[in-house]
């Protein structure tokens, strides 16, 4: 077994367009493929197979950086980390058994820093950024990503300018004022934010906008490998995301391709659930359409804000996750989240953020429809702790009693 103080080997190899296949040099800062497509990050994994195992990986300290090989960072000097990873899996025996899903799990990421899975994607995609000599990001965010990259940035000595709607949960734009970022609000959605973080980029700063730089996917990634090491080496029948740009569940599948290739799993490949609100559901009008990519939602809305995005540059690997898993991409009101979100409060004690909740909601539609049978494991990713969003459904008004009074027996 390797000593803990030894190698630090990033298998790290070279990027590649997701949809025309061009390599770029992956030591040099770069965004999208000449063609507008994401580029994706490839390893060596041929040396990873040789140098280090599964139980190498189980004794490392619990934080994402366990996967270090897979990782695109060189050098430990570089990682910029406030303790991100390794978040739990807590079964939800009562709340499943009520909706008719015994076997239902959930990754709770509301434990991260920050409060959100936003974390993982921050650490990895600011440690590279850091590695590769950049001193300035800019992103338009729905809150939670803007929140974790600025307080990332700041744990680098980076400057960070975010631009967020104004709806977006207002204790992000606390959390991206304390870390010292340049703050925008527009009256507006993530896409009109886009245009205006689009006039940083030409002015200078480094643009780490969802998917348009590639180490975002694999910090989000090991959203992956943790459940599939936590579940002892092997994948649960059924993942659930709640999906907005998707990054995730992209991240999720690379993460089960690698690890296969690896030969560190074997099996089949969990189906893979996109869930999306009612009120903006692009990627499930693609997928029912049978479509290959997705129009953007007119009038986009919904409670849970973070999957409030009309228009994903991942449509394409979205979809194509869904179908080659056999899966399947639903939408969900934001009323049957909202009373999934309670009842699952008050059955398990696991407060989940919106995001979360409609992952529920859709497990109990497809328990209803018979899509699930009542005997998977199925795997829901709270994606953020319900603290970050004190909405009014949710806030409970006990009455004010005076000093004296007497409680009612
Ligand atoms: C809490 C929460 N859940 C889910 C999402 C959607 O993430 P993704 O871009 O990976 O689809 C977001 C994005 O802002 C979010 O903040």
């Amino acid at each position: 077994m390797e000593s803990e103080q030894g190698s630090w080997t990033s298998a790290l190899s070279h990027l590649e367009c997701a949809r025309c296949g061009t390599r770029y040099d992956a030591d040099s800062p770069q965004n999208l493929c000449t063609c507008g497509t994401p580029l994706l990050v490839r390893y060596d994994l041929d040396s990873v197979a040789d140098r280090v195992s599964t139980s190498d990986i189980a004794a490392r300290p619990p934080d994402l950086w366990r996967y270090r090989e897979l990782l695109p960072v060189r050098e430990r000097k570089n990682v910029v980390t406030l303790g991100e990873g390794m978040t739990p899996i807590l079964p939800l025996r009562t709340y499943g058994a009520r909706i008719g899903v015994p076997g239902l799990l959930a990754k709770d990421e509301g434990m991260l820093p920050t409060g959100s899975f936003k974390a993982r994607g921050a650490a990895v995609g600011i440690s590279r950024a850091h590695e590769l000599g950049i001193e300035r990001i800019t992103m338009p965010t729905n809150g939670n990503a803007g929140a974790a990259w600025a307080t990332y940035a700041a744990r680098a000595g980076m400057a960070s300018l975010v631009v967020m709607p104004d709806e977006a949960p207002p204790i992000t734009r606390m959390e991206c004022a304390m870390a010292g970022a340049r703050l925008y609000i527009v009256d507006g959605l993530i896409g009109d934010a886009g245009k205006l973080a689009g006039q940083a980029v030409a002015d200078g700063w480094f643009n780490t906008s969802t998917l348009k730089e590639p180490y975002r996917i694999e910090g989000k990634k090991t959203m992956g490998m943790e459940i599939v090491e936590q579940l002892g080496w092997r994948m649960p029948d059924v993942i659930v995301y709640p999906t907005g740009g998707g990054v995730g569940l992209i991240g999720i599948r690379k993460a089960l391709d690698e690890m296969l290739t690896l030969g560190w799993l074997t099996g089949k490949v969990p189906r893979l659930v996109a869930v999306q609100a009612s009120g903006v559901a692009p990627i499930v009008r693609a997928y029912e359409a049978g479509a290959e990519t997705a129009e953007p939602w007119e009038n986009a809305k919904t409670v849970a804000f973070g999957i409030n995005v009309a228009s994903a540059l991942g449509d394409f690997l979205i979809l194509r996750a869904v179908r080659d898993t056999d899966g399947i991409a639903i939408a969900v009101d934001d009323e049957d989240t909202l009373a999934a979100q309670a009842a699952c409060a008050a059955a398990e004690g696991v407060l989940m953020c919106p995001e979360g909740a409609a992952t529920l909601a859709a497990v109990e539609r497809l328990r209803g429809s018979g899509w699930l049978s009542g005997d998977e494991e199925v795997v829901v990713l709270n994606t953020g702790s319900d603290l970050k969003y004190p909405h009014a459904a949710a806030m409970a008004e006990p009455p004010l009693l005076a000093k004296d009074a007497v409680l009612p027996s």
